[in-house]
């Protein structure tokens, strides 16, 4: 999420969703309509019986590192790294009122009249404010959703114009939660180190002041969800992304296992955790940034408050020489400037894994 200048490029008319569904229920507009071959199928939960992302007690890892539930757990979370690149926490120790709090600010900022949430105007080509992310041509389908985002830490990627002024304590709510999940990546982000063998503080060394940057989605319901998107699939270009879901969320989040959309289903207070594309590339991919979408609800609508976690733009990214073998397992990516490569997330549209290509060796 860095910071963009204002360019001139021609995105179209991006009609807002919530307002589209006032006017017209049952219209969903042609820009709206995905091709057959990415429609958000609603995946049918009894199709995957077995299939669910991992979930991991935070609890559990705080134990003293020789306790045998320390160790188990960590096991457990070196394997949802591998082979999930996502898992649910449990017991995260952030109190509810704090969760509780976020929601309820986004939930009333999306609920304001237009003109009001249009005072933060997310400009074509940046990706803080209030609209669409990720357009940058006339003819690209449009998401089921409208987006809030801004850069939280450090100060210096923040837009104060973007922070409203209403709801009232959306501000200082904000403030807290970000303190609580920051506290949350870097307590994860130790546990990751040690699940891969490497010094605890290895990554809180490497990242230098990290930043973070918060998105809130809302997707109302669609009278065709079958039709639409609320998010297109993509990866994150973060190290680390923390995804709350609003209070009995439906179903809406999918991710790509096994060429398959899995539904992650949403576990009471429990927050949902995914590798990015830095962890992927400083563990030379072993552990995965996996591909991910959302899809609506014919009825109800969701609410997500994501936080990005990354190292600072200053930062040069390379995969870390333990994890690189010349013989067994050489070397995937090449090294670049973290900054260059948030610039690059940021002006492409969200196209699976794509992104990586930026940095990818092609043999
Ligand atoms: C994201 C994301 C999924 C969701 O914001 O990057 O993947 O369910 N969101 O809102
Ligand atoms: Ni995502």
């Amino acid at each position: 999420m860095g910071p963009l200048p204002i360019s001139s490029i021609r995105i179209g008319k991006i009609e807002d969703v919530q307002e589209l569904i006032k006017s017209k229920p049952n219209k969903v507009p042609e820009r709206f309509i995905r091709e057959a071959n990415e429609r958000g199928l609603l995946v049918s939960l009894k199709t995957h019986p077995h299939q669910h992302i991992p979930v991991i007690d935070l609890s559990k890892l705080s134990e003293p590192h020789t306790h045998d539930d320390h160790l188990f757990e960590i096991l457990k979370l070196s394997q949802a790294c591998e082979d999930w690149g996502f898992f649910q926490v449990i017991n995260h120790g952030i109190e509810v009122k704090v969760v509780e709090d976020i929601e309820k600010v986004a939930k009333e900022f999306f609920e304001m009249p237009l003109e009001e949430k249009k005072k933060y105007p997310m400009e074509p080509g940046t990706v803080q404010g209030y609209g669409q992310a990720f357009i940058f041509s006339e003819d690209q389908k449009l998401d089921w959703c409208n987006m809030f985002a801004l850069g939280v830490h450090p100060p210096s990627i923040r837009n104060p114009k973007l922070w409203p002024s209403k709801p009232a304590r959306f501000s200082e709510n904000l403030e807290g939660y970000s303190k609580e999940i920051r506290k949350l990546c870097k307590k994860l982000l130790k546990y990751i180190a040690i699940s891969l063998g490497l010094n605890e503080e290895r990554f809180e060394e490497m990242f230098g002041e990290a930043v973070q940057a918060v998105r809130m989605n809302y997707y109302p319901p669609c009278s065709s969800p079958d039709l639409v998107l609320g998010l297109s699939p993509h990866s994150d270009g973060s190290a680390l992304t923390v995804l709350q879901q609003s209070k009995n969320s439906c179903v809406g989040l999918q991710i790509l296992k096994d060429n398959t959309w899995v539904p992650v289903l949403p576990l009471p207070s429990a927050l949902v955790i995914n590798i990015g594309d830095t962890i992927e590339v400083l563990t030379n991919g072993k552990y995965k940034s996996v591909e991910h979408r959302a899809v609506t609800n014919r009825e109800r609508e969701r609410l997500t408050i994501v936080t990005f976690y990354a190292p600072n733009y200053e930062v040069e990214i390379e995969p870390m020489g333990e994890l690189v073998d010349d013989e067994t397992n050489p070397c995937k990516y090449r090294s670049y400037n973290h900054g260059d490569y948030s610039y690059h997330y940021v002006s492409n549209k969200l196209q699976g894994k794509k992104s990586l290509d930026f940095a990818r060796i092609l043999n």
